[in-house]
């Protein structure tokens, strides 16, 4: 029963989307867990080109079942707009199956999003303002309307009514906000409910008979271990966890079940919102990064913040997820750079750190120190064989291989989907 879990190595946007596009090929199910409509997954295929927020990237197949599973929050907008949206690219969407243990993202979640955000004025986290903390914060807090929900409209009046309570009494008491309408929001989220109702079910079932059958499981990580709520850089974090271990519990499948973990990872690293970043650069090269690479968010369009591949925080986010294998993406980005660095260790107060420190008040202040390696000449673009790449670009895989201590099994040197280097087959 073949699990292989695709996850984020960094802070999101490693182009997890165009991994699973590649590999969704051989698979019967992909399972989105984690996150919501936060993550923006480009996917160029001869479909056209998408950005999926919700829906699973294996879409494309038609033999593939794609699972918006119990650990993702769903804005139910946002994903009618995306299913319309394949509609119209001629992209059959009825294998779409919604955990009914999902969370909703309601309207009062995207609005304190933006109020908080606005009260932490400069100490603003930089959030994708689409209510994914606070729809988050409400399902821990149990005080969340899940998917299933919706099919049972008077339970839902009900609860709806009494969350709306409390809700109004923080909009109005604490931001000065006006009150949002009950019935407003019973009869959109009910209007919503039927459209969805076709795909709402247990997916446990689904997916533990495919595993059953011994087909391939894929999981698509969002977002990226450095946003974790425990490991990454807090509080400039996500709000569910992006780990392999989140994985498990976001789609409901064992540890033990898990055949591979691939961490996939830019060439160099890229952050979008606020928080600590030891190797952006904020002069000329990181300018060229973020032009070659298209370096704006998928959801919000804000430019990226670029800079060199940090080894150090990409050996912790190989060790906390167990990668057994590394996707490197964006390769491409640097053909043509003379020279091309790599974080090696990082110096804070006078000292060496080889560890990612915890606090994120000591990484703001965290130097990188870099090592220098040869660039090459020429385009990488149309290679489909690692032997033909350049000396140079695969002396640089091999030095992230043993940085990492992960071997590199697929390189992707452009965002078509033809335009992969698989180093090591990862599918049987
Ligand atoms: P994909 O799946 C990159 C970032 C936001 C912000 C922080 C918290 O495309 O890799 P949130 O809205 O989640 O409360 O914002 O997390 N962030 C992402 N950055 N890629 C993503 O998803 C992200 N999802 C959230 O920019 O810094
Ligand atoms: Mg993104």
């Amino acid at each position: 029963m073949p699990v292989i879990a695709v996850v984020g190595g960094q802070w999101g946007d490693e182009g997890k989307g165009k991994v699973i596009d590649s590999l969704a090929e051989k698979a019967k199910v992909v399972v989105r867990f984690s996150g919501g409509d936060n993550a923006g997954h480009t996917v160029i295929n001869p479909s056209g080109e998408f950005r999926m927020h919700l829906v699973p990237s294996g879409i494309f197949y038609p033999g593939v079942t794609c699972i918006i599973g119990n650990g993702v929050v769903i804005n139910p907008a946002v994903l009618l707009e995306e299913l319309d949206n394949l509609k119209k690219h001629a992209v059959d969407a009825s294998r779409l199956v919604i955990s009914d243990r999902a969370h909703l993202t309601m309207p009062y979640h995207t609005l304190l999003d933006g109020l908080e955000e606005e009260r932490r004025g400069k100490g603003a986290l930089g959030t994708t303002r689409r209510g994914i903390g606070p729809a988050f914060a409400d399902k821990v807090a149990r005080m969340g309307i899940r998917t299933g929900d919706l099919i049972n409209k008077d339970l839902f009046h009900s609860k709806l009514s009494s969350i709306l309570e409390f809700k109004n009494a923080i909009l109005t008491k604490v931001y000065g906000h006006s009150p949002l309408l009950l019935e407003e929001i019973f009869e959109q989220y009910c209007r919503y409910g039927e459209q969805l109702a076709p795909f709402i079910q247990e997916t446990n079932s689904v997916i533990h008979q495919s595993l059953a059958r011994g087909e391939i499981v894929l999981l698509e990580g969002a977002q990226g271990t450095l946003l974790d709520p425990d490991f990454g850089t807090y509080p400039y974090v996500t709000s569910s966890s992006p780990l392999a271990g989140g994985g498990s519990i976001g789609a409901g499948i064992s540890p033990m079940a898990f055949n591979r973990i691939i961490g996939v990872f830019k060439a160099y690293i890229t952050r979008v919102g606020s928080g600590p970043m030891p190797t952006e650069l904020k002069d000329k090269i990181g300018e060229l990064i973020r032009k070659k690479g298209h370096e704006y968010g998928a959801t919000t369009g804000r430019p990226r913040r670029c800079g060199w591949f940090d080894a150090v925080a990409g050996r912790f986010s190989a060790q906390v997820n167990g990668f057994s294998d590394i996707a490197l993406t964006h390769l491409d980005i640097f053909d043509g750079f003379p020279s091309i660095k790599i974080c090696t260790a990082y110096e804070f107060n006078g000292e060496t750190l080889n560890y990612f420190p915890s606090d994120s008040s000591i990484l703001e202040k965290c130097q990188p120190v870099h090592e220098e390696l040869s660039g090459w000449q020429g385009s990488t673009r149309g290679i489909r064989n690692f032997d033909q790449l350049p000396s140079e670009a695969r002396r640089y895989i091999n030095r992230l291989e043993e940085l990492l201590s992960c071997p590199i099994s697929f390189v992707a040197v452009g965002s078509k989907r033809e335009q992969v280097i698989e180093v090591r087959p990862i599918l049987p």
